[in-house]
């Protein structure tokens, strides 16, 4: 790849995405469940790019959103109605009114109490509402705690006697119609076996509906598949299908898969230039533009992303690469061997396809990037970045 025309052309900070390895990914995770009958829900928050969730739209994906926002751009990307599903702990009246109205494939109940709002509202619309119940199985994903949702200290979903309270009561309700069971026990998980546990769980939550005549369509076995950032052992996709396919034996459900970050994560870098390199007595920093505002997971989860610098050869020391916000937790990385750096230096942040651009802000008052997409060996762009008068034009009542 040519960055340093990159750069001139689009100047950094930028995010590149390989379109082409998000869609083998895509195929990849498809085939590893050929034995059954299962769609992909792409998490949209991972990456919300309306080119990236087209080109996925293309392919047959579904979308698992969290906002009614999230809906309304899979559905601009071109997803059908049908392929979308609405989750997330905290839907209010007017996004769940909506997603009725735009007749999604369901909605990913998490409390009783949301079930009984829905309900009223379904009822309001004359319409049969969609519903999945999200599990907490309450067990550990092995992740990091910021992003572990399974456990019983976790906001998410309900336990297993509470979602059989909610299956019973929407199985009798006029206005909702229970079609799936969802769990998603955390993100960047590795180690698999939580995962089947949680499978195993639910598809016994399954069977005892079953028995009581309340027949699902859907098992939803959420995202949380992990990534190789730096040593992470990396989940087998076979091993990961076949464990889900043995939990269901006996079930004929439509396995859905809600991947986020395995899809795009290591599909993207973040890309930005050396502004200056200090010293502060012996401790070295090499000072870049871009900054925690356009990735965050290095400040947020201390996260590991490797780093190249692709036109340096220099002697390599340890340093610490951060941005210029004003946050001592604004940091790329921290006493990291990297080459002598200097001005104009082009910096590559790499594994930032997911949760980089969706988790970013305007903190600092500072642009959100511009990204890119490399496609059959094109190079467009497919966001802008942020101008000043984008970044003000909502806000009113000063004096000039
Ligand atoms: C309900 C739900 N599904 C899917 C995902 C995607 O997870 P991942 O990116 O780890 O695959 C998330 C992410 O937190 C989620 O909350």
């Amino acid at each position: 790849m040519d960055y340093k025309a990159l750069t001139k052309e689009f100047n950094t900070p930028f995010y590149l995405y390989d379109f082409d390895k998000i869609r083998s990914n895509f195929k990849a995770l498809k085939e590893a469940f050929r034995a059954r009958k299962s769609q992909i829900f792409y998490a949209v928050k991972a990456n919300s790019n309306l080119s990236l969730l087209s080109m996925l739209a293309s392919l047959d994906s579904g979308f698992d959103c969290v906002s009614i926002g999230e809906v309304k751009r899979a559905l601009k990307a071109g997803a059908k109605p049908y392929k979308v599903i609405f989750s997330g702990v905290a839907k209010n009246e007017t996004e769940l009114k909506e997603a009725l109205k735009l007749g999604i494939l369901y909605i990913n109940l998490e409390s009783f109490e949301e079930m009984k709002s829905l309900e009223k509202i379904a009822k309001k619309l004359h319409i049969k509402a969609r519903i999945s119940v999200r599990l907490n199985p309450n067990v550990d994903a092995k992740t990091h705690p910021y992003i572990s949702t399974g456990l019983k200290e976790n906001k998410f979903g309900v336990r297993l006697d509470e979602a059989k309270k909610i299956y019973l009561y929407a199985a009798k309700s006029e206005f909702l119609e229970p079609v799936g069971v969802h769990f998603h026990i955390g993100s960047q998980i590795t180690d698999l076996k939580p995962i089947f546990e949680a499978a195993t769980l639910t598809a016994k939550l399954v069977r005892e509906l079953n028995a009581a005549k309340i027949e699902l369509k859907f098992f939803d076995v959420g995202g949380g598949l992990g990534v190789v950032y730096q040593n992470e052992s990396e989940p087998d996709l076979n091993a990961y299908a076949q464990g889900i396919l043995a939990s269901l034996s006996g079930l004929d459900l439509t396995i859905c898969l809600e991947p986020g970050r395995f899809l795009v994560a290591k599909c993207g870098e973040l890309v930005t230039s050396v502004l200056y390199e200090k010293m502060n007595g012996d401790k070295r920093f090499v000072i870049v533009d871009a900054a925690m505002n356009d990735l965050m997971r290095p400040s947020l989860y201390k996260a590991y992303h490797a780093i190249e610098m692709p036109y340096n050869s220099g002697e390599m020391s340890l340093c610490d690469v951060v941005g210029g916000i004003c946050e001592s937790s604004d940091f790329f990385a921290q006493n990291r061997a990297l080459p002598k750096a200097k001005n104009g230096d082009i910096l590559i942040i790499k594994d930032a396809g997911a949760y980089g651009f969706s988790m970013s802000s305007n903190y600092n008052t500072r642009p959100r990037a511009c990204e890119l997409a490399l496609e059959k060996g094109q190079i467009r762009q497919i966001r802008k970045r942020e101008s000043f008068r984008q970044l003000i034009e909502n806000e009113v009542g000063f004096l000039k």
